[in-house]
């Protein structure tokens, strides 16, 4: 359905735990965050029931994320339940790979295709100090394995931080040259709390397609750069895979914006930037009925925010009351 902004709303992102087996500087503290109690984290129960609800309130497409999906006992159960889902075209995973090679293979059983990897360098001991814990080599074995079980794409989501990783640009880039993958490089948002100092870390996406473009020239995918979701999507001369940019510092796309935000502890957030939310976790344990469940969602649709533009040179952090980790990307 739409909402007061004649968006169409059909995507919804599911993050199904806000622990992770990492702790990126640009995501969380050093110290790792309180995290929730068992009892304050929805069900898979509780997940599929208000996905199969939302699904008759136009939800479409839905991404699993976390945290770390993949540290959560179940997951490839529940990626399987979510297929049984009727009116569910699209579902995806997006994880940090440390756990991928394990899973590769059941989350592709499961019915699965679509997978987003996060990896922000391709050097050990860079990724280490990105991640703070993190081993390469795992990651990329997991990349590998998805690769060879058949997911497809698979998307390689970097975050692109002045002084840790754009010196690596073109190392991504050239990936698409030789494998089927999607590179997308993402705009670091000053969102919640994390390591990085306020105005410290941006970097315009277009400073980085100029320099790959004086690598090799990119050409667009599709009219002016095929809209995959928020990337605007290119090809290296000769590449086998593609390279996209998500540009939410430089180039807005509130307007375009399709999506919802269920946390692990089921709130359901309508922006990214603003924190208002619903909780949906009490009535659903107070045993509401679909109906109602419905109607709450479809309220949290019709009145989804149009954000102002989020101003990084100004060294503004966005106060949000929490961090990527729990809201899910
Ligand atoms: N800015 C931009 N992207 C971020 N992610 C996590 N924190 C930030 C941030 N502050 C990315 C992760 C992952 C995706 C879900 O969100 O790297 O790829
Ligand atoms: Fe974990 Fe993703 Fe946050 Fe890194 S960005 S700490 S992988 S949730």
């Amino acid at each position: 359905m739409f909402d007061n902004h004649k968006r169409e709303i059909n995507y919804l992102r599911v993050s199904v735990t806000d622990r992770c087996n990492l702790r990126c500087i640009y995501c969380m503290p050093k110290e790792g965050l309180s995290l929730l109690g068992h009892r304050d984290i929805l069900s898979y129960e509780e997940f599929l029931r208000i996905v199969t609800i939302a699904v008759n309130t136009g939800i479409v497409k839905v991404r699993v994320t976390g945290g770390e999906p993949l540290v959560r006992r179940g997951i490839v159960e529940f990626m399987a339940s979510l297929r049984k889902i009727s009116g569910l075209r699209d579902i995806s995973l997006t994880t940090n790979g440390i756990l991928l090679e394990k899973y590769a293979e059941d989350l592709f059983d499961s019915g699965i295709r679509r997978i987003n990897v996060s990896l922000d360098s391709l050097e050990p001991e860079k990724y280490r100090r990105i991640t703070r814990q993190g081993d390469l080599t795992r990651v990329i074995n997991g990349i590998k394995k998805a690769d060879r079980v058949g997911f497809s794409p698979i998307k390689i989501n970097v975050v692109v931080i002045k002084g840790f990783n754009d010196d690596e640009i073109i190392d991504f880039a050239k990936l698409t040259l030789e494998k089927p993958y999607q590179v997308r490089f993402i705009e670091y948002m000053p969102v919640g709390i994390t390591a990085l100092e306020d105005g410290y870390g941006h970097i315009s996406n277009d400073v980085i397609m100029e320099a790959i473009n004086r690598f090799t020239p990119l050409d667009a995918v599709g009219q002016n750069g095929k809209t995959d979701g928020p990337a605007r999507v290119y090809k290296m001369e000769g590449g086998r895979g593609e390279i996209g940019f998500i540009s939410a510092m430089s180039h807005q796309f509130c307007e375009s914006c399709n999506r919802l935000r269920l946390t692990a502890d089921g709130n359901l957030r309508s922006c990214l930037l603003i924190d208002n939310e619903v909780d949906l976790k009490t009535p659903l344990r107070n045993g509401c009925t679909d109906a109602e469940l419905e109607n709450i969602i479809k309220n949290v649709i019709l009145n989804k925010p149009m954000h102002a533009p989020i101003r990084c040179h100004e060294g503004q952090r966005k106060k949000c009351a929490r961090t990527m980790s729990s809201i899910g990307g």
